[in-house]
């Protein structure tokens, strides 16, 4: 257990204290994120997400310097408006979490190309493109870090979530790519891969609501707690919980097997409904 701030071990190399972006910070992991990184010393945060009434409350309950900017991260212009809004706020960034995220259920003869292009625009397109008018900063404000959320989703892919799993696999790749070319310029770039987290996107009510599967679904404050590993404590991935990375080891052992099992009817048990599900039908 360490008990020192994470951020002490970034302080050492760097004068200046943190100033985080988080994407997605209106609830779920990215709020649990914000809420444990107010409390580094000195902190300050930015709050990026759609819905600016939840990004004010959420503000102004934090112990910790907060601005916040509501915007649609798959707009056109929504990279630029971030980066000035991160320039004359704060003149610095030290830590971007690209978060937001989210999933549509249906098979690919369902929702085909339309589905795949709307869960890659918010799950993988805005956060390289919010990356890539952010980086010039966090190089110049090194040491630095990124972390990019993906999911188990992004290791092994289940029936109905074919568009989630491309979103998240890509996003996966990408980290690992830019974690060695961006390593000489002294931005870290972390990745984590949550499990079932019950939080509003992705509510697991269908794992929750039984003994039998509640194990399998953990909390936003320990996902955020990965986010402070694969950031400041600056590991290159962290799995949470866990044990859910032996799910990815197995898709690579036994790629046969695991694909049987997924296509079986006993994997009905991780079919989960979503968020933005309830919110189509609405
Ligand atoms: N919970 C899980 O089981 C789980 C598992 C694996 C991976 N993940 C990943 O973890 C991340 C956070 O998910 P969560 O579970 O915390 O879900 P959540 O509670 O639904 O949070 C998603 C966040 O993304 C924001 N967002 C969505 N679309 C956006 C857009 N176009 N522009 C700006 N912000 C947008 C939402 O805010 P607004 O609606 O206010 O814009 C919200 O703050 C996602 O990338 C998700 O894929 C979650």
């Amino acid at each position: 257990m360490n008990d020192q701030s994470p951020h002490e071990d970034l302080a050492a190399a760097s004068s200046t204290p943190l100033v985080a972006l988080i994407t997605g910070a209106s609830s779920g992991i990215g709020e649990a994120t914000a809420r444990r990184l107010a409390r580094e010393p000195g902190a300050q945060l930015v709050l990026v997400a759609r819905r600016e009434d939840r990004l004010r409350k959420l503000a102004e309950t934090l112990p910790a310097q907060a601005s916040l900017i509501a915007v649609d991260l798959t707009a056109e212009d929504a990279p630029a408006r971030v980066l000035e809004h991160v320039c004359s706020h704060h003149g610095r960034l030290t830590l971007l979490v690209n978060n937001a995220g989210a999933s549509w259920r249906a098979t690919f003869a369902e929702g085909g190309y339309a589905n795949v292009r709307r869960t890659m625009e918010v799950n993988f397109d805005a956060a390289v493109r919010l990356t890539e008018v952010l980086l010039p900063l966090l190089r110049a404000c090194a040491p630095s870090a990124i972390v990019n959320v993906s999911s188990t989703a992004g290791r092994i892919a289940r029936p109905g979530a074919g568009a989630y799993s491309a979103s998240k696999f890509a996003l996966a790749g990408w980290s690992d790519a830019l974690f060695a070319e961006e390593r000489p310029h002294g931005v870290h770039v972390g990745l984590v891969l949550p499990g079932f987290i019950a939080t509003e996107g992705f509510p697991a009510s269908e794992l929750t609501a039984r003994r039998a599967t509640r194990w399998m679904v953990s909390t936003p404050e320990r996902a955020a707690e990965a986010i402070v590993d694969a950031g400041l404590r600056r590991k290159p991935e962290r799995h949470v919980p866990r044990p859910y990375a032996l799910a990815g080891m197995a898709r690579l052992l036994a790629p046969g097997l695991v694909r049987k099992v997924l296509a079986g009817r006993g994997a009905s048990v991780f079919t989960t409904k979503t968020g933005a599900d309830a919110a189509d039908r609405r």
